[in-house]
């Protein structure tokens, strides 16, 4: 089975925060992964706005082609703009304002109540949701009790330890953890989608491809930027859809 790529342009817009200039467009840079075949488009607005802007938000509603999807934080300021620009998916994350980017998963068991209203609010407003959790089994059916449609499993750990040390020791038991989360959410018949992400290169993307089968799309953001300063976006696209279907096609 092919995993979809869908490419998360943030750091284009981090990039042009630094200085405070127009470019480079986080919005052009969207229209290339999508020229070079990403499947769909992943922003996250901050709170505190670091990377990308309400106004790209808006723009990408009208040029992304494929799904766009909107990471934010559970707030009812947040779902105020999700349901007036109305992404094609929304994505619950956690935040905190002094991470360097999102650690860990959205808290649902511990959370439940103020995760169901987010929801709700989303769902009645006519906007799938996924929520970006840990690999465990509670929550991945506390998603599915608070009304969310997909989940997106968190790769942080597996990617971090696969980048210390290759797939000796902790990669491969993160490895499983995600394997064992992902068939219980394809199990779980209210769970339309399992997606993951998170700290994903192309050499770490492979081995979990081919461990969890049921994963059927993956969110890329920092190591596709990072290729994409040195061998441009397009190819960078390429490169990363290109380890994907090596890998898909090592599925047991
Ligand atoms: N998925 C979610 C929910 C995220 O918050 C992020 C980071 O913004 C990613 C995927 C992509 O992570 P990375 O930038 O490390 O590839």
């Amino acid at each position: 089975m092919t995993v979809e790529l869908h490419a998360n342009v943030d750091h284009v817009a981090t990039l042009r925060q630094a200085r405070g200039t127009p470019y480079p467009d986080p919005v052009h840079a969207a229209t290339l992964c999508e020229l070079a075949g990403a499947d769909g488009i992943t922003v996250h607005l901050r709170e505190d706005r670091r990377h990308i802007q309400r106004r790209d938000v808006e723009t990408l509603r009208h040029t992304v082609q494929g799904r766009l999807n909107l990471e934010m934080a559970a707030t009812s300021e947040m779902v105020d703009i999700a349901l007036a620009i109305r992404p094609d998916l929304v994505t619950l994350v956690p935040e905190r304002r002094e991470e360097q980017t999102t650690e860990g998963g959205l808290d649902v068991v511990g959370q439940q109540s103020l995760v169901r209203d987010a929801v709700h609010r989303l769902v009645r407003g006519g906007l799938p949701v996924s929520l970006f959790i840990d690999p465990s089994a509670d929550q991945v059916r506390a998603s599915a009790d608070v009304g969310a449609s997909a989940v997106e499993l968190h790769t942080g750990d597996y990617a971090n330890a696969f980048l210390a040390g290759g797939l000796e020791g902790e990669a491969q038991a993160e490895l499983r953890r995600i394997a064992d989360a992902s068939h219980i959410a394809a199990d779980i018949g209210a769970l339309k989608q399992v997606a993951a992400g998170h700290g994903l290169t192309r050499r770490s993307v492979g081995p979990l491809i081919q461990v969890a089968p049921s994963i059927e799309e993956l969110n890329i953001g920092h190591a596709l930027v990072a290729d994409a300063a040195l061998v441009g976006m397009e190819r960078a696209v390429r490169e990363f859809i290109a380890a994907l279907d090596r890998a898909a096609s090592r599925q047991s």
